[in-house]
């Protein structure tokens, strides 16, 4: 584990409704003494709910998108101004199920996580590689390419989380190896010192993809690896409670 404070942060996708909500309950009660940061980013329908359960906790509820503007004619969007109004902490944008279900580029994740600084939330951004880019040897220029276009001047630790995902591992049960994972992440930390300067070593660095209880104990205590962003494993209170186990 990196010198940062872990993160651990859930992303619920389009899962739940609000009988699900009873696993915010549980992890509220499995978090006291935790010693990483830990979030949920539930529908956006759930945030409210949500962040009224989690209370002063300590567990950060957020949103997984955000649009650019903070109002307007802009039919089935949200605010980042509303995630916050809601009682959300922090905004996922330029995940890569964003990216391929609705055709957002690096231009607009940028903008969407500006959006997010505007309202006063951490943005979590997501970069990763396709299985086509890995399979060509394209892993490391295409993180080098997100991030320049994607990631916003003005970044710095208490604004930004930058998330590797490669696409290939979401929801698949695979992941890359241990040492593709540091070598990626060692790669994303250079990218951000070399831009931002020596103080963006501190901006954490979250693992996702097919982050699992068995597999947590390895990947998190990976040198520059600072934490989790997790799918599946985080709709369970007892499954992303052990995730976090292993980042204490
Ligand atoms: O944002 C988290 C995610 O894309 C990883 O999903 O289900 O592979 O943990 P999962």
């Amino acid at each position: 584990m990196a010198v940062n404070r872990p993160l651990i942060a859930g992303n619920w996708k389009m899962n739940g409704v609000r009988a699900n909500l009873a696993e915010i309950d549980a992890l509220v009660a499995g978090i006291a003494g935790a010693d990483c940061d830990v979030a949920i980013c539930p529908p956006a329908t759930l945030i409210s709910e949500a962040a009224g359960r989690a209370g002063d906790s300590g567990l950060m509820i957020g949103g997984q998108d955000c649009h650019t503007a903070a109002n307007g004619a802009h039919t089935g969007d949200t605010a980042a101004e509303m995630i916050a109004d809601a009682g959300g902490k922090l905004v996922i944008v330029g995940h890569s199920e964003r990216r391929a279900d609705h055709g957002e580029g690096d231009a607009l994740v940028r903008a969407k996580a500006e959006a997010g600084w505007r309202a006063g939330l951490l943005v979590i951004l997501c970069v990763g590689e396709t299985e086509a880019h890995r399979r060509a040897d394209q892993t490391l220029d295409v993180l080098s390419q997100q991030l320049a276009g994607s990631v916003p001047d003005g970044a710095t630790a208490d604004k930004l989380v930058v998330a590797y995902e490669p696409v290939w591992a979401i929801g698949t049960g695979l992941t890359p190896s241990n040492d593709d994972i540091q070598a990626a992440h060692a790669h994303i930390r250079g990218e951000l010192v070399a831009r931002l300067g020596p103080e963006a070593a501190g901006i954490r660095l979250l693992y996702g993809g097919s982050v699992k209880p068995g597999n947590a104990s390895e990947i998190l205590p990976l040198p520059d690896v600072d934490g989790a962003l997790v799918g599946g494993a985080s709709l369970k209170a007892a499954d992303f409670l052990g995730i976090i186990a292993a980042a204490g």
